[in-house]
């Protein structure tokens, strides 16, 4: 009828062990011991719309999650805004921490008082984007990383969103997050349904530590779903800052040899190596080998590279298409585009329409036919341009606002099929760095290539941003060359190392080119890697001191037992005429004595926490340090 209301009314519910699947979309899971569901059922009797209201609480952790299912029983309907959860609460001087960025620049987080108005955070770059993030959390009173009431709230989805935070008349907060609202309408004819994607709420009484503790634990546990979810992920070498588009299969095995002598474990072969592609304006489409390149084959140099001993695996941009393709000749309307409008394109490229079954399925095929060549272990899932001008010539005007959405759930169609077909590879998502790094890509590849900023210095804050919700085991993080491609900064080896070692380790650079000492240093850098993985890689995670407000940046991983820690510190600037520091860990056992395995040193758990570790004498700028602590039985 062309009005705006609903009003919805208690029908009746149920509450049982486990949790429901979404249709089609990524989310949280647990079996019947991990959690309970309980679905409101809810009624418009004036449009004749059926609305539930999922929520599922874990045992583990202390997580509530909601979604919202919609099925209209009436006559057609529009639908223009659906948000996941809403939430009213009382003020308790909230604090509100949500997190911005750019391109190299992710995830840097920003802290704002609640004040009366509106704010929030949202996206309609058809991504989580690198700009926002579909996170937020309401901090009580005086909490800080160690202690006090923090609301965790994050989006299971990669697309646009919205998260609103409004203090109003009564000095109640109103909280909310869901599907942006922005270019957003679904046709509901009667018998259709709408299922929104979850978001997680999290709840912590020990402060921003806790908040952390409770994100990774649920996406380690009952998100991500691969077989490397519990796996170490493997130390790997990338060759995008070694050789950009310029490289062969020589070149490729030069690079895997020095690798495997060192310790690394995989090698991992960028963007160039299919179409005619040697610079980034053409080929994205066509996924098939550049024999001139990688002469002799893929499977040849996947065979090589095995023999070496390392694991393969190989980067694709799926969701793309070059207007310089084959593809784009073939299919020039699998572009999103709008007819009649010259498209804007972003890093010479467009987007395929992955709102079309035809589409995702021939991308599909392209890639199984890659993937099936060889040995492949591990895929680089890159995403390098944002969603604009969306129009699609398979959807009537009516729909045109679906696209954006529809495009979401056929990428997670193929993400599921490939995934499925290919249990073994370990994929990782990246989209210009972390432009996508969100709950919904972890679903499906269980790490992300944290940013394109490979700087150790700049990479402390994005890491920090980046570990607040994401588990260190979803974080790819590598050691690159100096001068820094990206800000040209110089830093020691052991700085890039200490840094790189707080996420899924790796190396993007011409190991080829390092002298004798540096491949030295790389071979004690993977060894001491091997030995920490664990505990990096599935420990808890503890802010020591915050890269955002400090000179001196400090973290520690505690393993689960408690029998292993490693304790990281990095100091941005030199100081003159200052005593050497103390760095004091949380979390260990007062009573219990630990060991410093570099040193041999014996201190108590007490000493450690509330004297500090002894940092030494530092000298000249980015300079770091790091510990590996025993617990003695
Ligand atoms: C993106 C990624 C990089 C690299 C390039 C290749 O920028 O973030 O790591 O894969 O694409 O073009």
């Amino acid at each position: 009828g062309g009005h705006t209301a609903v009003s919805l009314f208690y029908v009746s519910h149920k509450i049982y062990a486990g949790k429901p699947g979404l249709a089609g979309l990524p989310a949280t899971f647990g079996d019947e011991n991990a959690c309970e569901t309980l679905e409101l059922f809810c009624e418009d009797p004036v449009l004749g719309l059926k609305v539930t209201l999922l929520y599922t609480a874990f045992s583990d952790v202390d997580v509530i999650t909601r979604s919202v299912r919609i099925e209209n029983d009436g006559e057609m309907l529009y639908l223009t805004k659906a948000l996941s959860f809403s939430m009213d609460m009382d003020n308790r001087d909230f604090t509100l921490l949500t997190m911005h960025g750019s391109w190299a620049r992710e995830r840097m987080l920003e802290h704002r008082k609640v004040k009366k108005g509106f704010m929030g955070v949202e996206s309609v770059r058809g991504e989580s984007s690198h700009q926002e993030h579909p996170f937020m959390a309401l901090a009580a009173g005086n909490a800080d990383q160690s202690q006090g009431e923090v609301y965790g709230m994050h989006f299971v989805y990669s697309g646009n969103f919205i998260g609103q935070v409004e203090l109003g008349q009564f000095d109640t907060v109103r909280v909310g997050m869901g599907i942006h609202p922005e270019n957003f309408c679904w046709k509901l004819e009667k018998g259709d349904s709408f299922q929104t994607p979850e978001v997680v709420l999290v709840y912590s009484d020990t402060g921003y530590d806790g908040m952390t503790h409770q994100f990774h634990e649920l996406y380690r546990n009952h998100l991500i779903r691969s077989e490397y979810k519990d796996k170490k992920r493997p130390i790997l070498i990338n060759n995008w800052e070694a050789t950009y588009f310029d490289f062969n299969t020589e070149k490729l095995l030069s690079i895997a040899k020095k690798a495997a002598e060192l310790g690394i474990e995989m090698l991992v072969m960028d963007d160039g190596w299919f179409g005619h592609r040697n610079d980034d304006s053409t080929s994205l489409g066509d996924w098939y080998v550049n024999e001139e390149k990688l002469n002799g084959g893929l499977k040849h140099l996947v065979d090589e590279v095995n023999k070496l001993g390392l694991k393969f695996g190989i980067w694709f941009e799926p969701e793309m298409i070059s207007p310089d393709s084959k593809l784009y000749e073939a299919h020039p309307d699998w572009a999103i585009q709008i007819p009649g409008r010259k498209p804007v394109k972003g890093r010479n490229q467009l987007l395929l329409d992955f709102s079309r079954k035809e589409v995702v399925d021939a991308v599909y095929e392209q890639m199984c036919q890659v993937l099936d060549q060889g040995n492949i272990e591990y895929v680089k899932w890159d995403m390098n341009r944002n969603m604009t001008e969306i129009g699609s010539p398979a959807w009537p005007a009516k729909k045109q606002k679906e696209v954006a959405h529809r495009y979401m759930l056929g990428l997670y169609k193929i993400l599921e099929n490939l995934t499925s077909n290919f249990p073994n590879i370990l994929f990782e998502s990246c989209s210009g760095g972390g432009g996508r790094f969100d709950g919904g890509m972890l679903y499906y590849m269980p790490q992300t290539w944290t940013s394109d900023d490979t700087d150790a210095i700049e990479r402390l804050k994005i890491q920090e941003g980046t570990s607040l919700v994401y588990p260190t085991s979803a974080m790819g993080s590598h050691v690159s060359a100096v001068p820094n491609h990206q800000v040209h900064r110089m830093t020691p080896l052991n700085t890039r190392g200490v840094v790189a070692m707080a996420g899924s380790f790796g190396y993007e650079l011409d190991i080829t080119k390092m002298t004798d000492e540096e491949k030295e240093e790389v071979k004690s850098q993977v060894e001491l890697y091997k030995n920490i993985r664990s505990t990096v890689q599935f420990g808890d995670l503890y802010r020591l001191k915050s890269a955002f407000n400090s000179n001196e940046v400090a973290w520690m991983n505690l393993s689960k037992d408690g029998k292993k820690a490693v304790v990281s510190y990095v100091k941005k600037y030199a100081e003159p005429n200052v005593i050497p520091g103390r760095l004091k860990v949380k979390a260990l056992n007062e009573e219990a004595l630990y060991e410093v395995i570099e040193t041999g040193e014996v201190f108590g758990g007490d000493e450690l926490m509330y004297i500090g570790l002894e940092i030494g004498e530092l000298t000249g700028d980015y300079q770091a340090k790091s510990w590996t602590l025993r617990k003695i039985d």
